[in-house]
């Protein structure tokens, strides 16, 4: 799709992000995770979207500043109970303007740094997160795990289907290039809605070579936030690098 941007995502899923992904992932064991790792220091949210996770890390007191490339998502952050407690910075989380050497972790929920959808923009957030932080501050990142046995190529399925709204979901996998490029098409009476997605997925060995590159080290990798080992059958993994 031509003239997908940084704000594509966030433009085209704001309006129904809660509604179908407000529960996508445990909640309070991800503030649970993020409280430890930052001992009571500032937090930096990448792609803090509607402030899912966000608003109730702040309510636990800590300082949150949030990065989100999309005006309607950070609407739709900024509408709800809470919101005054976390910082909202509208940028591209490639390279997030904010203060140098102030954060004790920064991290990515949930496979939003997959949204980063080039290398070289994944390699530039690692990047500016070395600057961000603190001496001895850590990155978290959440992700799924790709299948060793290979990713299907893609196709259309039905993802919701009612008497007055169809909701397709189309995907193409370029499994060379470890990218999808996908869209749900939204179909009802008041017309057709369509809202594209991408990732570049990364397996978790990439992503210990390219956090290696700005002089972190894979401090621990759990299959979540709560702490559940890591096995070579996980499907998603949560893994903390470490600045030194
Ligand atoms: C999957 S949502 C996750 C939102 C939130 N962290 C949560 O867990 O509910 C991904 C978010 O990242 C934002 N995003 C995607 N690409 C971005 C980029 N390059 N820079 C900043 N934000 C981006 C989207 O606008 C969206 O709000």
């Amino acid at each position: 799709m031509d003239g997908y941007g940084p704000d594509t995502y966030g433009e085209s899923f704001a309006d129904v992000y809660d509604d179908w992904y407000g529960d996508v992932s445990d909640i309070g064991a991800t503030v649970a995770g993020v409280v430890g790792l930052a001992e009571g220091g500032p937090v930096l949210e990448l792609g803090v979207g509607t402030g899912r996770i966000a608003i109730p890390l702040a309510a636990t007191g800590l300082e949150v500043v949030g990065v989100d490339a999309s005006p309607a998502m950070l609407r739709g952050l900024a509408a709800k109970p809470g919101a005054a407690s976390v910082r909202s910075v509208e940028a591209d989380m490639a390279s997030p303007p904010v203060e140098a050497g102030h954060f004790s972790v920064a991290f990515a929920a949930f496979n939003t740094f997959f949204n980063l959808t080039t290398e070289s923009d994944q390699r530039r957030c690692v990047a500016s997160l070395a600057v961000a932080l603190r001496s001895g501050g850590c990155v978290a990142i959440e992700g799924f795990v790709p299948p060793t046995t290979g990713m299907a190529d893609g196709g259309v399925s039905l993802r919701m289907a009612a008497p007055d709204q169809v909701i397709l979901s189309v995907s193409d996998h370029d499994a060379e290039n470890q990218s999808i490029a996908g869209c749900h098409i939204d179909i009802s009476p008041a017309g057709v809605v369509s809202r594209p997605w991408r990732l570049h997925y990364r397996t978790p060995a990439q992503l210990d070579a390219l956090f290696a590159t700005e002089g972190f080290t894979l401090e621990r990798r759990n299959a979540d936030w709560a702490g559940s080992p890591f096995s070579d059958h996980a499907d998603a993994h949560v893994s903390v690098y470490r600045l030194h």
